[in-house]
C-alpha cells in the first residue's frame, strides 16, 4: 500500500484550499444547504409526464420529430428584404422552403438563435420581436413561450408554422408536405394519413400560394389573407369540416412527434450539482460558491428562479425597459402574459380541446392584473450558452443581467408594475453571481440528438 502514499498526500494538499469554509460543499448545519439542494437535479432526473401527448415517450415518434425539426420544407416564402442571402438570413427574399425549426433553435447553440443579427431576435420570413428561447429542458415547462401563449408542445408548432414572420407556412401546406415527403414514417407512428393527394378534397398549395404574400413589416401582420389556414376564405375554408379537422390533426401529430423529440433535449448534470451533492467538492470555484449563496440569499434570485431547473414556471414583471435590438428594432409595447395567457385559454388546440390526449389542469382558472408586462421566468440551466438574454434579447452578457437585477430593474418604460427592488450588491458580489450562473452548464444533448436525420 505504501506506493499510494505520495499521491494520497498530494491529493490532500491539493484539496486544502477547498477545505476553507467558503469552498466546502454545504453541510447539514449550513442554513443555505436546503435552499441549494432544492436547485439540484436528482441523479436520474425524471421527465414530467405529458398527458396531452400519447406519443410523448415513443421513440419512433421522437425520431420522426427529430427529422421534422430539421425539415425546411414546410416553410413559405421569405418576405422581408433583409433576407439577402448573408449568413444572418436563411435565404433570399421570395425563396420558399428555407426555414426549419433548427434555423432559429440551433442545435449546437443550446437550441437558441445565435445566427440572426447580434444573436438577439430572429429573422425568419420576417423579423419577430422576441428572442428564441433555448429548448434545453423545455419539457419541464407546461405553459410555453415568454407569455404563455401555448400550453403544450404539440400545439406550439402551429405558432411558427403559421406565423408570417417565422416559417410563413400554413397547416394545409404542412400536411401536404408531410404526405409528399414523410408519409411512410408518419404512418408508422400515427397510422394512415388522409388522402392529401386527392385535390378535389384537399386543394394543392403548390408554389407560393400559401402562407402570407405581403407582410406589414411594422405590425408583423399579413396584408391580405394568408392562405391554407382557418379564415383564409379560400383553400382551407373551402374544405369540409371533416377534412379541415383531418388536416389539423396531421399537424397536431407533427407537433406530438416534435414534442417527443424536444423532451429529449436537456442540459444535464452540471458542476453545481456535483458540488452540492458532494460528488465533487472541487467542482466549483470559491467565487462560484459565494455566488450560489448569494443566489439563494441576498440576491433573492431563487424567489423566482426556484427548483431544479431554476424557474417557478410563473409569469413576473421585472420592469424591463425595452432597448433597441438587432440594430433597429424597439419593442416597446409588449403586454406579455396578460395577452398570451387569455389567447392560449381561447385556443381550440389547447389541452382542453379535442386534439389533446389528456388534460392535467395546467391551464390557470383565474388571471390577475400582475400579468401585465409579465413574462415567464426563464429556466437557467445552460444559461451561459444563450447568445442574448431577456425576452427582448437586449442584454448580450450575464454581467448586464445581474446588474439589471441589482438595480431592481428599470424605473419606467415598461407596461405594468415591476416586482423588483434594488439589492445593493457590490461589484464583487455581482461577479460572484455571474460566476455561479456559469456553473450551471452541463454536457447538453448528445451529438446524435443535435444532428439532422
Ligand atoms: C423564425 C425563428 C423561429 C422558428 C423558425 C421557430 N422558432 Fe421556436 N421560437 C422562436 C421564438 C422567437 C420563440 C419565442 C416566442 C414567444 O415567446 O413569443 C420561440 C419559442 C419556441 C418554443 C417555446 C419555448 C419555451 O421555453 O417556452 C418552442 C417549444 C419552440 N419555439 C419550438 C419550435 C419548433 C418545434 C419550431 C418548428 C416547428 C420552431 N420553434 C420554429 C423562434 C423560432
Ligand atoms: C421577480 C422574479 C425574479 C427574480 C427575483 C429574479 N428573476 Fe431573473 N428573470 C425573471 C424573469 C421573469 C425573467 C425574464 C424577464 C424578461 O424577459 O422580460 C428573468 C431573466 C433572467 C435571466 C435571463 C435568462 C434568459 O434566458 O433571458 C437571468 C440570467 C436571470 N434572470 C438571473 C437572475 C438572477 C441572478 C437573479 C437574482 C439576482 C434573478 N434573476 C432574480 C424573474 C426573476
Amino acid at each position: 500500500m505504501t506506493h499510494s502514499t505520495p499521491s494520497f498526500t498530494w491529493l490532500l494538499l491539493a484539496a486544502l484550499p477547498a477545505c476553507s469554509s467558503a469552498a466546502s460543499p454545504p453541510t447539514e448545519s449550513d442554513p443555505t444547504r436546503a435552499a441549494l439542494l432544492e436547485l439540484t437535479l436528482p441523479p436520474t432526473p425524471v421527465l414530467p409526464t405529458d398527458v396531452s401527448n400519447h406519443w410523448a415517450d415513443d421513440s419512433g415518434a421522437a425520431a420522426f420529430g427529430q427529422r421534422l425539426f430539421f425539415e425546411p420544407g414546410f416553410s413559405g416564402q421569405l418576405l422581408d428584404g433583409d433576407n439577402d442571402g448573408t449568413p444572418e438570413a436563411l435565404g433570399r427574399q421570395g425563396e420558399v422552403g428555407k426555414v426549419a425549426c433548427a434555423g432559429c433553435h440551433l442545435p449546437d447553440h443550446a437550441f437558441s438563435d445565435s445566427r440572426s443579427v447580434r444573436g438577439q431576435i430572429s429573422l425568419g420570413a420576417g423579423w419577430g420581436r422576441r428572442r428564441a428561447p433555448s429548448l434545453l429542458d423545455v419539457a419541464q415547462s407546461k405553459l410555453l413561450t415568454w407569455d404563455g401563449r401555448h400550453d403544450a408542445l404539440y400545439n406550439q408548432v402551429f405558432g411558427p408554422i403559421e406565423s408570417p414572420v417565422e416559417m410563413n407556412g400554413s397547416r394545409l401546406f404542412a400536411a401536404e408536405q408531410v404526405f409528399a415527403l414523410h408519409r411512410a414514417e408518419y404512418e408508422r407512428v400515427f397510422g394512415a394519413m388522409p388522402p392529401l393527394d386527392d385535390t378535389t378534397r384537399f386543394p394543392a398549395l403548390a408554389g407560393k400560394a400559401f402562407g402570407c404574400a405581403n407582410l406589414d413589416e411594422q405590425d408583423r401582420v399579413c396584408r391580405g389573407q394568408p392562405r391554407g389556414v382557418p379564415g383564409d376564405g379560400a383553400e382551407y375554408d373551402g374544405m369540409s369540416s371533416v377534412d379541415q379537422e383531418a388536416v389539423t390533426r396531421v399537424v397536431v401529430n407533427m407537433g406530438k412527434a416534435i414534442g417527443a423529440y424536444e423532451r429529449l433535449l436537456t442540459c444535464g448534470q452540471t458542476p453545481f450539482d456535483r458540488w452540492v451533492t458532494g460528488a465533487d467538492p472541487n467542482a466549483l470555484s470559491a467565487a462560484q460558491i459565494r455566488g450560489a449563496n448569494l443566489f439563494v440569499g441576498k440576491g433573492k434570485c431563487s424567489s423566482c428562479h426556484s427548483g431544479p431547473y431554476l424557474s417557478d414556471e410563473k409569469f413576473h414583471n421585472v420592469g424591463l425597459q425595452p432597448a433597441i435590438v438587432a440594430t433597429v428594432f424597439l419593442d416597446d409595447n409588449d403586454s406579455g402574459a396578460s395577452v398570451g395567457l387569455p389567447s392560449m385559454m381561447a385556443d381550440p388546440l389547447n389541452v382542453q380541446g379535442k386534439f389533446s390526449d389528456g388534460d392535467d389542469g395546467r391551464i390557470p382558472t383565474t388571471l390577475d392584473d400582475s400579468l401585465l408586462g409579465a413574462f415567464r421566468t426563464p429556466k437557467l440551466r445552460c444559461v451561459d450558452q444563450r447568445p442574448s438574454f431577456m425576452h427582448t434579447g437586449q442584454m448580450t452578457n450575464l454581467d448586464d443581467v445581474v446588474s439589471f437585477f441589482d438595480h431592481g430593474g428599470n424605473e419606467f418604460g415598461f407596461p405594468g408594475k415591476s416586482e423588483l427592488t434594488p439589492l445593493g450588491l457590490v461589484a464583487a458580489e455581482r461577479a460572484d453571481l455571474v460566476a455561479f450562473l456559469r456553473s450551471l452548464t452541463g454536457p447538453g444533448p448528445s451529438a446524435e440528438l443535435r444532428a439532422a436525420r
